[in-house]
């Protein structure tokens, strides 16, 4: 009689996986500096509208100084999403800093493999994303004890603040959403390198919110520009007081439109999402629920325009914030220990696509 499943020997990469996970669980994490920072004394003053040329204006199409003989780039699929290696952000000089805004922009998500980035000190990172535009401080999560412009996302077993979010009788965990779209100058070009991750899991998914839009009939596309959508930052910042963590801004709420244009492209793409965006701006509450519902099925529903990101130590992941949404997957056991931070340029107050 052949052995039930128990009584096999565990196949040497189980037991490799096991001792992995063991070790990440245990140990403290690698990137101590960036463990997530609460001071519940931190304030900061409302924001301020400023100025925002996007870099990605400046760019040479061809870019010649981000893509190189030796770069190698991937379309994970034709809508969103390429893959690159033979690249290292860290050496980038200004201009190939702007070609990357535009492929950005053009591709949505890019996904830098074998990076530098996360041991160039804090210094240099801010540097290198400000080029973007100012760094969002964020008003309630986890960041860096003297720079507030980094927002950490951190979850060990002791900490599963996404689990939390959501609550707890929830099936999944995807929620998709622009970050913090409630600003009155969301963000652009945003920045994501990870520090520790589980040997699988963890993605993050996006869509393109401009192949959404796409997807629409042409007489529906009409009906949504012009509407406004309110975003409110209202449920993030209840949730952070009453776990006891800061408030570091009052929570604002903005309206922005329905269907917003790239500022570089002249791209059209929805701008709404389940994360932040509550109502539409002049309709009746069930009216705004019933489209809001609609949109939001339509874009997570959308897997022929989405994709998933994975990380492998040395990533950086790059997306335009105002062409996408996406969600955390939270598909690992809650025994390892998965480390990123984010850099959050904010970029123009959103431009309305008009009718
Ligand atoms: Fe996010």
């Amino acid at each position: 009689m052949s052995p039930s499943v128990s009584d096999k020997p565990p196949a040497e990469d189980s037991i490799a996986n096991a001792k992995a996970a063991l070790k990440q669980t245990t140990d403290e994490p690698s990137y101590p500096f960036y463990y997530p920072y609460h001071d519940l004394n931190e304030k900061f003053p409302p924001t301020e509208l400023f100025e925002h040329t996007d870099p990605g204006t400046r760019a040479d199409p061809a870019k010649p100084h981000l893509l190189s003989a030796n770069t190698t780039t991937k379309d994970i699929s034709p809508y969103i999403g390429t893959e690159i290696t033979g690249v290292q952000i860290s050496e980038l000089t200004k201009e190939g800093l702007d070609e990357l805004a535009l492929y950005a922009a053009e591709r949505k998500l890019l996904i830098f493999r074998d990076q530098d980035f996360k041991d160039l000190g804090p210094d240099r990172q801010i540097e290198l994303a400000r080029h973007f535009g100012p760094i969002q401080r964020h008003p309630t999560s986890g960041n860096v004890k003297g720079y507030p412009e980094f927002h950490v996302v951190y979850r060990d077993p002791n900490n599963d603040i996404l689990k939390q979010y959501r609550g707890p009788n929830r099936l999944s965990g995807t929620q998709w959403h622009s970050d913090v779209s409630y600003e009155k100058q969301p963000p652009g070009t945003t920045f994501f390198f990870i520090l520790e991750q589980p040997q699988s899991g963890g993605d993050t998914l996006f869509l393109s919110q401009a192949e959404a839009y796409k997807r629409l009939s042409p007489e529906f596309q009409k009906r949504l520009e012009g509407l406004r959508a309110v975003h409110s930052a209202v449920a993030q910042a209840e949730f952070s007081r009453k776990r006891g963590e800061p408030v570091r801004r009052e929570p604002v709420e903005t309206e922005h439109p329905v269907v917003r244009v790239h500022p570089v492209t002249g791209e059209k793409a929805l701008y709404i999402n389940q994360g932040f965006t509550r109502r539409i701006v002049g309709f009746k509450d069930e009216e705004s629920e019933y489209l809001l519902k609609f949109l939001f099925d339509h874009i997570s529903k959308g897997a022929d325009f989405q994709v998933r990101a994975t990380y492998q130590p040395g990533t950086v992941v790059v997306w335009d914030n105002r062409l996408t949404a996406h969600s955390a997957t939270v598909d690992f056991e809650n025994v390892i220990r998965r480390h990123a931070v984010r850099l959050t340029p904010q970029a123009e107050v959103p431009i309305p696509a008009t009718a």
